[in-house]
Parts: C-alpha cells; sequence; structure tokens
C-alpha cells in the first residue's frame, strides 16, 4: 500500500511512524513535512489547502491512500477532491468537517442526538455581548467565562477566565475581526480525548489520552494547541469509555449519517468527565496533537490497514485494536513566545535522538535543523507505567538545545501520582 501523509506537525511524523510499522505499507510520502519526517517519507511541497494540488501529487505518487492530518484541508474539502479522483481518503468531508469547522453546528448535532456539553449561546453581534456575557461565568453560578472563536483557531481561540473584563475583552476582539464568539458555561472535572476510527455508524475507539492545553505548569497561562499528552488514563474506568462510546460518539455519527454528510475518518471527542458524567467539550475532525504522539506509541495493530478500511466501508470487518501494555508520554518542546508570535530561524541541537517527533523543523542547505514554528517537536516516552514513560521523555528533552525554548514539566505528572479521582 502506498500512503500520502498529508501536513507538516508531529501528529503527522507520528502517523508515519505507526504506518511503517504496517507490513502492508511499502511506500510512504507527506507534504509538506517537516526536517524529521524528510528521513522515513519522499517529501513533496505542495499547497495543501488545495484540492487540485492534493489530487495531483497523489496520482503522481499512485497513492493507495490519503490521510490527511490538519483540520484546515478538512474544513476545505480537500478529503472530498481526493475521493472523487477515485483514490481512498481518510479524513471527513467538508460538510462532516463543520462538526469542527463551525462550533454552531456540533452544538446543533449534539443538541439532535441527546449528547451531553455545555450550555452555549452564538454572538454575532457587539451590542449584545454584555447581556450575553451576563448569562455565563459567576453571575450564572460558574466559576468561568469560556469564550471561544466559532470557528478554526487552532485551539488559541478560547479563553477561560473568571475575569470578566478578559472574557469580554477576547470575545470583543474576536468580533471586531469579524468571528462570531461561542460563550459557554464551565464544565468541571478532568478532561479526557478519546478518538475513534468512524466511518458512517462504525465507530472503533482508540485509547483514551489526556491532554495539556495551557502554557504553564499546574495549567496555568494561555491556552495553546497542547503542550503534552499521555495514555492510557488507568484513572477512567473502561465502562466510562464505553458509555462515551455508546452515547456520544456513536449518536453523533448516526446524526451525521441522518443529515446527509455522514463521518469518514477520525472524529475527536473531546469530554470533561463531569460530577453527572462526561460532557463534551469539542469534537475535532481529525487526529489530535499531541495525543496522537502518545497513542500510536502504543498501537500494535496495523495502522494503514485500520485507516484504509476505514476509507473503503471495511472498517466494521476489522479485527480489534492491539495495544501495548505500559504507558506513553508526549512532550511538547515550544519555541519563545509561543503561544505568541513564536521566535523561528535557531539551530536545534539533539533533535536525532530516538522518540523525537518534529513539527516546526527546517533543514537548512549547510544540514542544520532550525526552528520554524511555534510548537518545534515533540518526545515521547514510553515505559512500563506512567513514571516510567515520564523519566525516558524528559531524559531526552532536557538534552535537546534550542535558545528560548520551553515545555511543561508535568504532563502525566498528576495520573502517575494518583492525584485524578473522579
Ligand atoms: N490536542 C488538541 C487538539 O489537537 O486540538
Amino acid at each position: 500500500m502506498r500512503v500520502l501523509v498529508i501536513g507538516s506537525g508531529a501528529r503527522e511524523h507520528a502517523l508515519l511512524l505507526a504506518l511503517r510499522r504496517d507490513p502492508e505499507v511499502d511506500a510512504l510520502a507527506i507534504a509538506p513535512g517537516n526536517a524529521g519526517t524528510a528521513a522515513i517519507a519522499e517529501q513533496h511541497d505542495v499547497d495543501i489547502t488545495s484540492g487540485d494540488e492534493v489530487v495531483k501529487l497523489a496520482t503522481r505518487f499512485a497513492a493507495d491512500l490519503v490521510v490527511i492530518g490538519p483540520e484546515v484541508p478538512l474544513v476545505l474539502g480537500v478529503a472530498d477532491a481526493v475521493r472523487s479522483a477515485g483514490i481512498a481518503c481518510f479524513g471527513p468531508s467538508r460538510d462532516a468537517a463543520r462538526i469542527e469547522g463551525a462550533k454552531s453546528f456540533a452544538k446543533d448535532v449534539m443538541d439532535a442526538a441527546g449528547v451531553r456539553t455545555a450550555r452555549s449561546e452564538i454572538v454575532d453581534n457587539p451590542a449584545r455581548l454584555d447581556a450575553a456575557l451576563d448569562r455565563f461565568g459567576p453571575p450564572s453560578g460558574d466559576p468561568a467565562w469560556v469564550v471561544k472563536d466559532d470557528g478554526l483557531a487552532a485551539g488559541k481561540g478560547v479563553v477561560v477566565t473568571a475575569d470578566r473584563d478578559a472574557a469580554r475583552a477576547h470575545a470583543a476582539s474576536l468580533l471586531d475581526s469579524g468571528h462570531p464568539v461561542l460563550l459557554e458555561s464551565f464544565l468541571d472535572g478532568p478532561e479526557v480525548s478519546l478518538f475513534c476510527v468512524v466511518d458512517g455508524e462504525s465507530v472503533v475507539p482508540l485509547l483514551a489520552a489526556q491532554d495539556f492545553k495551557r502554557v504553564g505548569d499546574g495549567d496555568t497561562g494561555a491556552n495553546t494547541g497542547g503542550m503534552g499528552a499521555y495514555a492510557p488514563l488507568d484513572w477512567l474506568p473502561d465502562e466510562v469509555v464505553t458509555s462515551i462510546v455508546d452515547e456520544v460518539v456513536k449518536p453523533v455519527a448516526a446524526e451525521l449519517v441522518t443529515r446527509g454528510c455522514p463521518f469518514s475518518g477520525l472524529l475527536y471527542a473531546g469530554l470533561a468527565i463531569t460530577s453527572r458524567g462526561p460532557a463534551v467539550v469539542e469534537f475535532n475532525c481529525r487526529f489530535g496533537d499531541p495525543e496522537t504522539q502518545a497513542v500510536l506509541a502504543l498501537l500494535k495493530s496495523p495502522l494503514g490497514q485500520l485507516l484504509h478500511a476505514a476509507a473503503t466501508g471495511e472498517l466494521a470487518d476489522q479485527p480489534s485494536l492491539q495495544w501495548s501494555d505500559g504507558a506513553a508520554v508526549a512532550v511538547v518542546l515550544a519555541a519563545e513566545n509561543y503561544p505568541g508570535r513564536p521566535r523561528v530561524g535557531d539551530v536545534i541541537t539533539g533533535s536525532e535522538a530516538s522518540g523525537v517527533l518534529h513539527a516546526g523543523t527546517t533543514r537548512r542547505d549547510d544540514g542544520a535543523v532550525t526552528s520554524s514554528g511555534g510548537r518545534v517537536l515533540s518526545v515521547v516516552g514510553t515505559g512500563a507505567d506512567l513514571n516510567a514513560a515520564r523519566e525516558v521523555a524528559y531524559g531526552v528533552i532536557g538534552a535537546i538545545r534550542l535558545p528560548g525554548s520551553h515545555f511543561r514539566t508535568d504532563i502525566g505528572l498528576a495520573a502517575a501520582e494518583g492525584r485524578i479521582n473522579l
């Protein structure tokens, strides 16, 4: 099987490594990729938001399967273009990708499917903002305001704050730039990311993972695309995972079928495990980053065959997934000033170590690897348990040198210390 992966992050690096372990995968290509993926796949610099360009590349490469990593090409309909060209594609149609691309659509689908989620309101008129803010946050009994961009924002469009002025300023700046705002009630409880491979009404869950969205230790500072993750979640009972699949993911998949936009690809449910049970924080239409780096490190089943089956309507016939024992931890190395405008162009040393997955990296003509994005690398450690996996990941990341870079030191720590209780 010849597989073309679309994207340039550590998630795509992890996808390539897992695909390479599949005995049926004999050729890999990536567009546009990064300095790390160039070592394991043919690399092509095409505009991945253009369906035509991706189809041309997939045809030239004679791809049997195209796997689309990021949300932007999916929301723009690149998967539709690939499928229209007769090439199997892992990734939802433009219509189904609205589950991530338009939060108001996702809320409507969840409402129709009877799925628990935060109370919410869309504000698209600045004159209505103050009254709407009064219906959320501390005035309504919630500990904080949750203010989101209704569209795509790479995880950075969300502000959760008990400070009304900060909530208002974020909402007003979104409205000023023409973006409708979603106000939500605050969901308490530990967060879980459950990735499900979905084709129509067939749903195959992967291992549950936990993501760390704030930039600083102890969940402090600004929201990011994700600073680290670990899997599996020993503190999450199997029955809760089963209830998420049966009461959240399957009803949403069925509702999308009913609406004429069946989902085919990776449906990512982000949930809070509240005192009243799981409630959806968000859906994404693709593998999450950095959870994928941890989850796929433990996957023993052949990934290419799984994704190809989903892309060709054969998901229901797949054998159960097999996982390695133990745990995996992914820690993100971010550039100075991330999640603000990152410092770029610095030489990175130590990135050749085992377990390093590249994201914002570029190889210079002289062979040096330099930083070219906010999240620069993910370092994945695996081990017999979370403590062992953390030790490996932190041992490697501590030896990488990039001026001004930073990483969280507490990825998976609360779980390793038994401090997550439901
Ligand atoms: N880990 C968050 C995301 O992928 O959106």
